[in-house]
Order: C-alpha cells, then structure tokens, then sequence
C-alpha cells in the first residue's frame, strides 16, 4: 500500500461508498450527506419536493444543495418524492442506483414534527391532535422510514453488507404531553431500529439509531422560540446541539470504527436524557 492510500483510508475512510440520506435537502439531513461526502462517500440528497430546502431559506432548491456538495468531490445525485409512497421510494431507489451504484449506507433522517398543514400540529398533545396530524406525523416519522429500509435494506440484505442510521430524537425516550404523537413515533424508530437488526444481524448488515437532542436546524430556529442562553456552541452541555455534532454521530456508526455496533440507539443531546432505555 502507498503513502497516497494510507492516506486515503484514514482521512476519506468512505471512499467507494455509496449513501442515500433522506430529507437531507435542508437541516440535519443536508449536514449529515455533507459530511460523509466530505470522508468520500458518493450521495444521494433527498427532500419531498425539489423547493424543499427554500422552506427556511437554506437554499434555492436540491440542484443548490447538490453542487455545494460537489466540492468534497464525490458524485452527488438528487431525488426527491414522499417517503410514506411507496411508488415514490421505488422510484428514488431505481433513480439512485441507476446514478451511483447500489447504496451501501442508509440515513433516514426525513421526518419532523410536521402535520399536515405545514407546521407543528395545533394542537399538539395526545388527546386533542387531530386525526389528519397523527395520519401526517405516521406517515412521515415511521411507514416512510420502514418504506424505504424495505426498499434500500433489502438488497443489502442480499449482499449481505451494508449500513443504516435512522434518526430519532430525544423526545423518544420521555413521555410528554407536547409533542405527544411525534415522541412516540420516534420511540417507535427506536425499537423499528432493533427489531431491523434483529432481522439484519445474519447477514452483516449493521443498523443503529442516533437521537438529536434540540438542534439548531433552521426549521429548529424557525418554529419556535429559542432561548437565547441555548443559541451559542461551547463547551457546556446546557445548550442547543449543533447540526454538524449529529452528523459527527451518524459518520461514526456508518463507518469503519464502528464496525461492532449493531442495534444501538446512540442519544447525541449533552445528556438532556440521563437514564436506561
Ligand atoms: N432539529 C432538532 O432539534 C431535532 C431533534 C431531534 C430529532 N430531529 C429529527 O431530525 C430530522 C431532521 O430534522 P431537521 O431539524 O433537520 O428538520 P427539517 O424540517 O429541516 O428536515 C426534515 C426533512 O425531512 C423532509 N421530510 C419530512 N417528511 C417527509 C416525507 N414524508 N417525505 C419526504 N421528505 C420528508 C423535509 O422536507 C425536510 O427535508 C427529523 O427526523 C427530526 O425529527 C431533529
């Protein structure tokens, strides 16, 4: 081996891959496909619709996305369509493969406290959400996750290689009035997670799950109010996250180092939830 592939290794240590990261037009999605575009994988940038990422003014559109991706120098192809179609997620596998090989790294990050009219349900808790909110956040939060691991894990499965993170949140693992409908939805991506590597583990194909405490996406900063005392990036623990501290997660478990990790819910949230489960 030369010098140049040492190299190689250590710094671009996704080199040859493939990944397919979902709702990564804007937010944490579009930070995790930078990142590992940045270690060398090939991406594919996904959002619901190609104005996706001008929601809260990250970018003009997925082409935008794609290009600023483009400087790590990897090749960057974009799709997008509803995760909970699954014609729509067919489509973006036959698209993505036929662009940039089968995908060997999976990141379900699209998802949100979204309901159906755009913005957080109103109201928002368990018993009075409305039906057409809960219908939106399931679609959304778990049957587009476990659409498109049935479309993308499959052939991994087949090949017998291959690695997915699927993003939860904080919330999964607190009961809460607020947010009610989408906390349990993430607690449902959490046990989906083990229960998929339960069924993966045969065949080496590694599966975890990463759960942002409050982060500082745009649409973070957008539909609420902060706390300004939250707002900077420091070394305390009783902040908002970074987007790019989750990325940092998501890079680590697709990677080589974390080649034993299988079936694990890391929670990235300066220990906001300090207890089992
Ligand atoms: N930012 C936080 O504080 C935080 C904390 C915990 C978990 N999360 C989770 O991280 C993920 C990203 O959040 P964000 O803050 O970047 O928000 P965001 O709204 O900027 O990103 C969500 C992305 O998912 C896409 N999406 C949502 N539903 C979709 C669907 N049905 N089909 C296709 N695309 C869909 C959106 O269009 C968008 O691109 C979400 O799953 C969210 O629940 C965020």
């Amino acid at each position: 081996m030369t010098d140049d592939s040492n190299d190689t290794h250590l710094t671009r240590p996704l080199a040859g891959k493939v990944a397919f990261v979902t709702g990564s037009g804007r937010g944490l999605g579009r930070t995790i496909a930078d990142k590992l575009a940045s270690l060398g994988a090939d991406v594919a940038i996904h959002d619901l619709n190609d104005s996706g990422p001008a929601k809260y003014g990250e970018a003009d559109n997925l082409s935008e996305v794609a290009e600023s991706i483009r400087r790590h120098g990897t090749r960057v192809t974009t799709v997008f369509g509803n995760i909970g179609d699954a014609a729509a997620v067919a489509t973006m596998y036959e698209t993505i493969t036929a662009e940039l090989g089968d995908v060997d790294l999976l990141v379900n990050c699209a998802g949100g406290d979204i309901g159906a009219a755009g913005g957080k349900p109103n109201p928002n808790n368990a018993l009075d959400i409305s039906l057409v909110d809960i219908q939106t956040e399931i679609n959304n939060n778990l049957i587009g996750t476990m659409l498109v691991c049935q479309a993308f894990v499959r052939p991994m499965r087949d090949r017998g290689a291959g690695a997915v993170v699927n993003i939860a949140s904080a919330a999964a693992h607190m009961g809460g009035s607020n947010e009610a409908v989408y906390s349990t939805l993430k607690a449902a991506v959490v046990h989906y997670t083990r229960c998929l590597a339960a069924e993966t583990r045969p065949f080496g194909v590694r599966v975890n799950a990463v759960s942002p405490g409050p982060t500082k996406t745009a649409r973070f900063q957008a539909t609420r109010v902060t706390d300004p005392t939250m707002m900077e990036t420091n070394d305390s623990f009783l902040r908002y996250g970074d987007p790019e501290e989750i990325a940092d997660a998501v890079a680590f478990l697709v990677g080589p180092t974390a080649k034993f990790i299988h079936g694990q819910v890391l929670r990235v949230d300066g220990g906001l939830t300090l207890f089992p489960g």
